[in-house]
């Protein structure tokens, strides 16, 4: 995504000690990032570890002759592309609801034309109280965002709702929440991961898949303002912000929610490692290795799952169809031969014979085979920006078609 300008605003809440990570993940990403806190803030972030970070100074205080100097607080406001305001507390949930303009935090907000998105933290109680709901849901119709909060174990020792999201969380709601209209009115279907055939009640075939490279291609979708659904196997990641998530486990599961998904899809992406074998006849209980004689080894038959890429490109009609291709060697040849196979209108090839690209890391080596013949190479790029340029060509393809 290009660079943008977001305002980071921090509140008096213990979880403020995530925010210098949330400045840097964003920085790191190519924004302009300026940092503003409440005074109560500063109780719990230091402002140079945010001036060090963003590169700019921080601003407390609505009105100091000396802040004022550089950039007045509406100048700040007009900057402003994007506001964050985390950790959000109750009462900086309220001040926002009511409208209240009596700090820099609260004047800012109300003065920027910029979108909102709100990461709130608090006591689970708090959250939950009748005052918060209708605050939240005031500041919805308003059309904020909301990314979290998410539940686990508080810092007031409570269980529940209520922990900040994590910082990597809070920059993609906010890639979301600065997301461009070129993919408007397309419902891109992504699959991600791997898939997991049982051999019996606990064991599985399966493979190195994190689902880091379908769930960029779904973030990036959801922020280019496509309708996106994503259906993943087994992973342990968060769901992108504005996209729709459906998990499955086996190849069988995963087609049956491509093709539940497939009549209203105008792109479908399969990025998923799916298993090309499954075992015939999965046990319904634990194999035991006694049932076995002394020294005899385990003989699995296995037979082929649906290949649900070939399938679906058989009915592709005027929808844009994209394959994966994870090679070790001769990457380019036997891509060009899964895509006259598969039959889908491009296929990324991917080298996963490096440990820095492929599975399991957050970059990535592809090539683009298309039908003709031609192979577009790429350098090592991050997963994130490996599926702007997939979706680069995409939106290329769906505009032919138009
Ligand atoms: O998830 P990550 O850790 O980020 O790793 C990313 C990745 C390496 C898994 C990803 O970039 C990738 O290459 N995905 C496809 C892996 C794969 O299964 O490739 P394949 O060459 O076996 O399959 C070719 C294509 O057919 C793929 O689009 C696959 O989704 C599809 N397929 C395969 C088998 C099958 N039964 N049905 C299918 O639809």
């Amino acid at each position: 995504m290009a660079a943008r300008r977001i305002l980071v605003a921090i509140t008096g809440g213990i979880a403020a000690y995530k925010l210098p990570e949330l400045v840097r993940q964003l920085v790191r990403a190519g924004h302009s990032v300026r940092c503003i806190t409440t005074e109560a803030a500063l109780h719990f972030v230091s402002p140079l570890v945010l001036q060090s970070l963003s590169g700019k100074p921080v601003r407390s205080r609505l009105f100091d002759p000396a802040e004022e100097d550089g950039i007045d607080h509406i100048a700040l406001a007009d900057w402003a592309e994007l506001m964050i305001v985390a950790p959000a507390t109750a009462n900086v949930l309220a001040r926002l609801s009511y409208g209240l303009a009596d700090d820099l935090l609260s004047t800012v907000a109300l003065a920027t034309k910029a979108p909102l998105l709100v990461a709130p933290a608090m006591n689970v109680n708090m959250w939950n109280h009748a005052a918060t709901r209708t605050n939240v849901e005031r500041l919805r119709e308003r059309g904020v965002h909301f990314v979290g909060p998410d539940s686990g174990e508080l810092a007031c020792g409570w269980q529940g709702e209520g922990r900040l999201s994590d910082p990597a969380v809070i920059a993609e709601a906010a890639e979301f929440a600065l997301r461009t209209a070129t993919l408007e009115g397309e419902c891109v279907l992504v699959t991600a991961g791997r898939t997991r055939e049982p051999l019996d009640l606990v064991r599985s075939l399966t493979n190195r898949s994190s689902g880091k490279m379908g769930f960029a291609i779904a973030a990036e979708a959801a922020c280019r303002g496509a309708e996106v659904v994503l259906v993943s196997g087994p992973v342990s990641l968060p769901t992108p912000s504005g996209v729709r998530r459906i998990d499955i486990e086996s190849a069988e599961e995963m087609r049956s929610a491509v093709l539940r998904e497939l009549a209203r899809s105008t792109v479908v992406v399969k990025a998923a490692a799916v298993a090309d074998f499954r075992p015939v006849a999965p046990s319904k209980r634990k194999i035991k290795k006694e049932t076995l004689a002394e020294g005899e080894g385990w003989t699995l038959e296995l037979e082929r799952t649906p290949d649900i890429l070939a399938e679906i490109s058989r009915e592709k009609g005027d929808r844009v169809v994209v394959g994966f291709a994870a090679e070790t060697e001769d990457v380019i040849a036997a891509a060009t031969r899964k895509l006259a196979r598969k039959g889908c209108d491009f296929i990324v090839a991917n080298d996963v014979s490096h440990s820095d690209s492929g599975f399991d890391v957050d970059s990535n080596r592809v090539s683009f085979v298309w039908p003709a013949g031609e192979v577009e190479t790429l350098p090592k790029l991050s997963k994130r920006a490996v599926a702007g340029e997939i979706l680069d060509r995409i939106e290329k393809l769906r505009g032919g078609a138009a």
